[in-house]
């Protein structure tokens, strides 16, 4: 087997990224370790800053995400029984975020993707092993149907997320790891229930952190902090509505709809950079090179950035025979990759419970006076939530 490009990871990096080069021309074959029905079945990201709108658009595949994505102008910000509303769209001059799930999103990837001449799909690709990236020859090495296979490419892209075989494959001393993991993970509940606002509410509260988001007006998804140690079977359902509507001001709480889970899940929190984001001819992509914590929603927003270099990069490559993009890729990602990091870091620190001493939470406090007092603040807030913008002179 051969291609050009040879993607490790059928999730939205590996999807979008071979979409992108397809339309250029360029083909590539995507090794999948599950079945499509398994990573669209994962319930993750919701929101979608415009760079991420903007690139299914580019890949053409944003038709079914314009007519059911939901517009949002802003979020709640609530701390004990106050509230408060950061408007996006009057603080950034009219930019908003999308609510769009990951499921449908990979949905609208893979029905692209498998009627693409130009992009093959191995769904229960076992065992692979990037070969020959830091010279000479890159091989992708893996057992499909139960037989030994081997995919020669032109550059391999790693678009495997956190626990994938292309970051593993990379010798120890090429390789930084920064990483932070934090003493608590959400545990989420997804609900055909109406959400209880028509806007996110993000709580601090002194039972912990919450989280209303939703997927549609009829669907919603919530989360609570919770320790590290518990376990989903301790969180029947009842207990987690109990649990949501203590930690938001009446007005929310009293409302709220409850119904059956559809999906409950733990998630923990880390924030992980792996620096630098190449190696000879493997590129690093989305998760398989940084994690953030959810709460400021830009893990799949950082993938979309790495994927719209890096296929910038690869398609100059070949149609002008160009490596300067290619060279320049991984300090190009990485700049924006630090200040989602900072910003996601920043943003759970001053919305979550890390321990029990009452100055943190006067801290935090005075944290969010100052901050909802100032319109600088405000705009901090509203800048680096709809996104920071792609480096336009990358091209
Ligand atoms: P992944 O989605 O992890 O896909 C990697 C793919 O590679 C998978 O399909 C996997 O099966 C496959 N794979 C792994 N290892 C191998 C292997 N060895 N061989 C072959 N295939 C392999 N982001 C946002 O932007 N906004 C949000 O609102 C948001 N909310 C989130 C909420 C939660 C609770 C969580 C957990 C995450 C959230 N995220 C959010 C983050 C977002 O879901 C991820 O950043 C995104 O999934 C990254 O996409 P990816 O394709 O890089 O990696
Ligand atoms: C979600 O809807 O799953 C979601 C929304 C916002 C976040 C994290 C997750 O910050």
């Amino acid at each position: 087997m051969q291609t050009r490009i040879g993607i490790i990871g059928g999730g939205p990096s590996g999807l979008c990224l071979a979409r992108l080069l397809s339309l250029a021309g360029i083909k590539s074959v995507i090794l999948e370790r599950h079945d499509r029905a398994h990573v669209e079945a994962r319930i993750r990201a919701g929101i979608l800053e415009q760079g991420m709108v903007d690139l299914m658009r580019k890949a053409q595949v944003g038709a079914r995400m314009e007519r059911e994505g939901l517009p949002h102008d802003g979020i709640v910000l609530t701390f004990g029984d106050r509230v408060e509303r950061v408007d996006f769209a009057a603080l950034t001059g009219g930019q908003r975020v999308m609510v769009y799930g990951q499921t449908e999103l990979t949905r609208d990837l893979y029905d692209a993707v498998l009627s693409d001449a130009n992009i093959s799909v191995v769904f229960q690709a076992h065992d692979v092993h990037p070969r020959g990236f830091l010279d000479g020859q890159p091989v992708l090495e893996f057992v499909a149907d139960g037989q030994p296979r081997a995919l020669a490419c032109d550059f391999i892209a790693g678009c495997d997320g956190y626990h994938g075989a292309s970051r593993a494959a990379v010798p120890r001393d090429m390789i930084t790891e920064y990483e932070r993991i934090y003493p608590f993970g959400w545990l989420g509940l997804l609900a055909d229930t109406p959400p209880v606002h028509e806007e996110l509410i993000y709580s601090n509260h002194e039972r912990g952190f919450a989280l209303c988001s939703m997927r549609s007006h009829t669907r919603s998804r919530y989360y609570v902090q919770v320790g590290l140690t518990e376990k989903v079977e301790d969180w029947p359902d009842d207990r987690f509505w109990d649990e949501i509507r203590r930690r938001l001001p009446g007005r929310f709480a009293d409302k709220m709809v409850i119904g059956p889970a559809i999906e409950k899940s733990i998630a923990p929190l880390r924030s992980f950079v792996a620096e630098p984001l190449r190696f000879g001819k493997l590129f690093l992509v989305g998760d398989a090179g940084h994690i953030v914590p959810p709460t400021g929603a830009k893990g799949l927003n950082l993938a979309a950035s790495d994927m719209y270099y890096l296929s910038t990069a690869l398609i100059a490559f070949y149609q002008q025979g160009r490596s300067d993009l290619l060279d320049r890729y991984s300090q190009t990602a990485l700049r924006r990759i630090w200040a989602a990091v900072r910003f996601s870091w920043w943003f759970t620190s001053i919305s979550h419970r890390f321990n029990d001493e009452p100055i943190e939470r006067k801290i935090q406090l005075a944290e969010f006076d100052y901050l909802m007092g100032s319109t600088a603040g405000r705009t901090t807030i509203a800048e680096n939530y709809v996104g920071l913008p792609f480096d336009a002179s990358f091209g």
